[in-house]
């Protein structure tokens, strides 16, 4: 089996969701459920017996080393992070504990996994590490692309915490030969993201009549990948991908956040005319503080080394993404009022009162 982190969030959930249909090798996913994480993202695959949830810090090394020990995994994927810009600016210090101290945590325990292993299972083990190109910095309007040897200038506390953890990677496989690939993915769009990233936000303020908040001047480019084309790319890399190799992911779809709005404001008026323009809601509001202003993924490795390409589309599966939260606004719905976190107390609180009851 592998063993997924993070697999309750975005990008996590849509990778168990495909990798369950997909294939036929058992997966355990261990994620924290904070805010970020969801199970009711995994709704549809709770009655498969390949899928196993444990509730789990990736940080608490006595339980990542046990689920080790008993799953005996051939590969981590490893999505769990803190993920959000916006958040690591007001409260910087979580990033640190998940992304580079729990990343470091669950090295550790992946490392003495590891080396217990027989000689050929050593060899076919997988660490993939899920990152971003948020490390590589901030690109000007003619600059190339990033490529893997682009170097690291993270300018958020986000992207800094991210990059820590690809330094960790980069040197248990280089000091310990932990057979590690780490991946760097631009923006990622698509169903069950957290309400608080652009395109969500802007679907349910949208359909809300609500302003419509674009940073500054709009301007900001991001390469936005559809989040299925991001699980295949992962897949692919950790099938064929090579041990020691970063690989960038990334759509080819450059847009400044304006040409987004403005897309999903057209989507928007088509799909519930009776409140267009839709448009009329944008709103220039102050910037985030060192906002970045482009990002850009040179994708030329991936394709050609391991003959991965985005097969979807910007504007298509925009307009498929919108369609998706306009038709799971119960989902929308329970993330904004955190009905889905009461789930979590109600069925995870009393397992752990029960656990630690005396007996
Ligand atoms: P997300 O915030 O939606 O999900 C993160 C998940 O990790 C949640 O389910 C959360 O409960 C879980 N988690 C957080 N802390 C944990 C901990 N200490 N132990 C166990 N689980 C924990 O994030 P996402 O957008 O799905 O991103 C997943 C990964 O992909 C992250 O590592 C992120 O840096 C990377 N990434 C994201 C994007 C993007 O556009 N969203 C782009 C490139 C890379
Ligand atoms: P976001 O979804 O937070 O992703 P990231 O910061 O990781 O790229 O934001 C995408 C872009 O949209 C980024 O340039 C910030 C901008 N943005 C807005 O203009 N308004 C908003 O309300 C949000 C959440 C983001």
């Amino acid at each position: 089996m592998i063993l997924v982190t993070g697999g309750a969030g975005f990008i996590g959930s849509n990778f168990v969701l495909e990798w369950l249909a997909a294939e036929r090798e058992p997966l355990l996913n261990v994620d924290k459920l904070t805010y970020a994480g969801n199970r009711e993202n995994l709704a549809s695959v709770d009655d498969d017996a390949r899928h196993v949830f444990v509730r789990g810090d990736i940080a608490d090394r006595a339980l990542i080393g046990a689920l080790l020990r008993e799953h005996r995994p051939r590969a981590i994927v490893h999505f769990a992070a803190e993920s959000h810009v916006d958040r690591s600016i007001h409260g910087p210090a979580d990033f640190i504990e998940t992304n580079i101290v729990g990343t470091f945590a669950l090295l550790e325990e992946v490392r003495a996994h590891w080396t217990s292993l027989p000689n050929t299972e050593r060899e076919t083990f997988r660490f993939v590490h899920v990152s971003t190109d948020e490390v590589y910095g901030s690109l000007g309007p003619s600059d190339p692309a990033f490529t893997e040897n682009t170097p690291y200038a993270p300018n958020s506390p986000y992207a800094a915490s991210k990059a820590g953890s690809d330094h960790l990677v980069r040197a248990y496989h280089h000091t310990y030969g932990l057979p590690s690939i780490t991946t760097n993915c631009s923006n990622n769009y698509g169903p069950f993201q957290f309400p608080e990233k652009l395109i969500p936000l802007m679907v349910v303020n949208a359909l809300a009549g609500k302003p419509l908040p674009v940073y500054g001047d709009g301007r900001n480019v991001r390469d936005w990948l559809y989040v299925r084309d991001h699980c295949d790319a992962l897949r692919i890399v950790l099938a064929k991908g090579r041990a020691g190799e970063t690989y960038n992911i990334g759509g080819g779809a450059e847009r400044n956040n304006l040409e987004v709005v403005n897309a999903l404001c057209s989507a928007m008026d088509e799909l519930r005319p009776m409140s267009a323009p839709h448009a009329r809601l944008v709103t220039f509001v102050k910037d985030r503080p060192g906002h970045d202003r482009r990002y850009a993924v040179d994708a030329s490795k991936i394709r050609g080394e391991l003959g991965w390409t985005p097969r979807h589309r910007f504007e298509s599966s925009l307009r498929a993404t919108i369609e998706w939260y306009l038709g799971n606004m119960q989902w929308v719905e329970r993330v904004m009022s955190g009905a889905y976190l009461q789930w979590v107390e109600r069925n995870y609180g009393q397992r752990e009162a029960k656990a630690g009851a005396a007996p």
